[in-house]
């Protein structure tokens, strides 16, 4: 069993857990994901890791409620328990392996949509802890959406927040910020991450490939096994089929069949409904 230290409400539907689990905490890099399971019934629900602490052997996740599992999941307490944490699964992010003396002289670009602030987090950390500061954009839908601020800041070269509605620093899109940063601030990036819905970090390639900005995007597809097996994780990546629990969860932004992935992600939506009415009887 894989204890829950710590449960906090982050802002509405998200949540955050420090759960004891040595091993996964010993062995994960930035980039890297687990798959948690409550209990024998429960569904295998695939988690970036936020953050782990290697001496304490605990990790940090972070999760919104997107349907019936993850509805149950927000109800454990501090002292509960997961049966199953599973990692670390998928591939650390590029970075992890390159030289640090070349990477130090390399201007990288962060861009966090929602909940994708979570895994873009323990990256930009694990670069400040090696004394390289990346510049980061955070969108989120309003200020009250807005999650891990303080941490973010302690971390990035600089900080530029976006919200929707306009209710916290600026209004707008992140991309209008990549826009400003690039176009009227003339800053140079050689390469850009982006992380967030689906629909942002399309939007986010489409831009970056205009501006010839190198962009590598997390893919959060649909996952079952989380090894290769089941095919559940499926992508198109320029013209390879590509399995984003073993392959990725990291690719080149601009080979990625975006709106494919997205179609196939909506394709169970009617069981997704059918298991929250179930919950709710
Ligand atoms: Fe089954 Fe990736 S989750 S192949």
């Amino acid at each position: 069993m894989f204890k829950i230290l710590k449960a906090e409400k982050l802002a509405d539907k998200i949540y955050l857990m420090d759960v004891e689990a040595p091993r996964v905490a010993r062995a994960c890099e930035p980039g890297e994901f687990v798959i948690v399971k409550m209990d024998e019934i429960g569904e295998r629900i695939p988690l970036t890791i936020c953050d782990y602490d290697r001496e304490t052997g605990t990790i940090t996740i972070v999760f919104q409620i997107v349907g019936a599992s993850t509805q149950r999941m927000a109800e454990l307490q501090a002292g509960d328990a997961f049966q199953d944490v599973v990692g670390p699964l998928g591939n650390p992010s590029e970075f992890v392996s390159e030289d640090i003396e070349v990477l130090k002289n390399k201007k990288m670009l962060f861009v966090a949509g929602g909940v994708g602030t979570a895994p873009v987090y323990p990256q930009v950390k694990w670069l400040h802890e090696h004394g390289i500061d990346a510049d980061v954009i955070v969108g989120a839908k309003n200020h009250d959406l807005l999650i891990l601020e303080e941490q973010m800041r302690a971390v990035a070269g600089n900080l530029y927040i976006t919200t929707d509605d306009g209710s916290y620093v600026r209004k707008g899109m992140v991309t209008e910020v990549i826009k400003d940063l690039v176009q009227e601030q003339g800053k140079q990036y050689d390469v850009c991450v982006a992380i967030g819905p689906m629909i942002m970090m399309k939007f986010v390639c489409l831009l970056t490939k205009e501006l010839n900005l190198p962009t590598i995007v997390s893919m959060n597809p649909i996952m079952v096994d989380g090894t290769g097996m089941c095919g559940a994780c499926r992508l198109t990546v320029g013209d390879e089929v590509k399995f984003a629990c073993v392959d990725g969860p990291e690719f080149d932004g601009h080979l990625v069949n975006f709106d494919e992935a997205m179609k196939r992600q909506q394709m169970y939506k009617t069981q997704e409904g059918r298991a929250m009415l179930k919950l709710q009887e």
